[in-house]
């Protein structure tokens, strides 16, 4: 029996795309051209393909237009994210197409990443690493580069999710004071944690800010200007969710004044759009949208992704990790 077609939209770790070859009849993007970025040439081509599955990606233009011109054959689009902002999920629901996520297996990378973050943050890390290879540094001095300690500070997590709370597991190791905001309290979850049932009380308790909450309308600039004034001053804010959930020109109007002491930013509105903005200034770190980049990680990002095309495609089965 011919194997099920599969449109795969960005290049993939090897061993990832090997599978897929010998499970699927895969159509693979090795050179990882940016035709991903344009709705419609993904459905020209899993049309010209008659491609019945998509292995897409985050940030890949799935939206309303892109998925009601994809043809008939398409039954699945398994994305090799946790995120799914980028795919318009009423759209797949109307056409009757499967959407299938990777979660779990990104939980810990991503919140070392957040934790990174918040150490360079509050260590000014990036200024020293600019300042070393920039050939300017004249040697140790008593009042160089001081950042802030983390030890026993209050660490506020906003999203306390699988990522937040292996956050909160790491930052335990510093002694930090576990706070968190969600739509419910956790009561099972916490360890410990502190929950807030109000934005203000949350935010005026907090040193440090770790944004875990997915993109999309409901979260679109939640952190504006008059949650930012909420917060302590000298206070960090980090963002390893999605760039949308800040409002960016609120945010480096606060970084300026010094209202927000520093922020590190893995994801941005618009990326890879950065606001210029944070371009020329020393106390935001930018990282590249590295949160789940672990050799370990993605290898799993991608088992999952074939274990849920997989179930759909070849066994005519429920996936397993479907988004509803
Ligand atoms: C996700 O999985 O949603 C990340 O943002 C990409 O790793």
């Amino acid at each position: 029996m011919a194997k099920p077609v599969l449109l795969v939209t960005r290049k993939l770790p090897d061993a990832i795309e090997a599978r897929a070859a010998e499970e699927f009849d895969a159509r693979l993007n090795p050179g990882d051209e940016p035709w991903h970025l344009d709705g419609a040439e993904i459905a020209r081509r899993a049309a010209e393909a008659r491609a019945e599955g998509i292995l897409a990606a985050a940030g890949d233009a799935l939206g309303a237009a892109c998925i009601r011109a994809l043809p008939d054959s398409v039954r699945i689009i398994a994305t090799f994210s946790v995120g799914y902002d980028h795919i318009d999920l009423a759209a797949a629901r109307e056409r009757g197409i499967v959407v299938t996520n990777t979660p779990e297996v990104l939980s810990f990378a991503t919140a070392e990443c957040a934790f990174t973050l918040m150490l360079m943050a509050a260590r000014r890390a990036g200024e020293g690493e600019r300042l070393v290879r920039s050939g300017q540094w004249k040697g140790w001095a008593p009042t160089q580069l001081l950042g802030v300690t983390l030890e026993r500070k209050r660490l506020g997590i906003l999203g306390f999710g699988r990522i937040g709370r292996e956050l909160a597991g790491m930052a335990r190791a510093l002694s930090m004071e576990i706070h968190y905001r969600d739509v419910r309290r956790l009561p099972d979850l916490e360890d410990g944690a502190i929950w807030h049932d109000s934005d203000a009380g949350f935010l005026g308790a907090i040193d440090v800010l770790s944004m875990h909450v997915p993109g999309g309308e409901g979260t679109r600039k939640w952190l504006n200007a008059e949650r930012l004034r909420m917060m302590r001053k000298g206070a960090i804010v980090v963002n390893t969710g999605r760039g949308s959930s800040v409002d960016d020109e609120a945010l480096i109007a606060a970084l300026r004044s010094g209202h927000i002491r520093a922020a590190g930013l893995d994801v941005y509105d618009g990326e890879p759009r950065v606001n210029p903005g944070y371009l020329g200034l020393e106390n935001v770190v930018l990282l590249p949208h590295l949160g789940s980049a672990t050799e370990e990680t993605r290898q799993a990002m991608g088992e999952r992704c074939l274990e849920n095309l997989g179930a759909v495609l070849l066994r005519g089965e429920a996936p397993p990790r479907a988004v509803r």
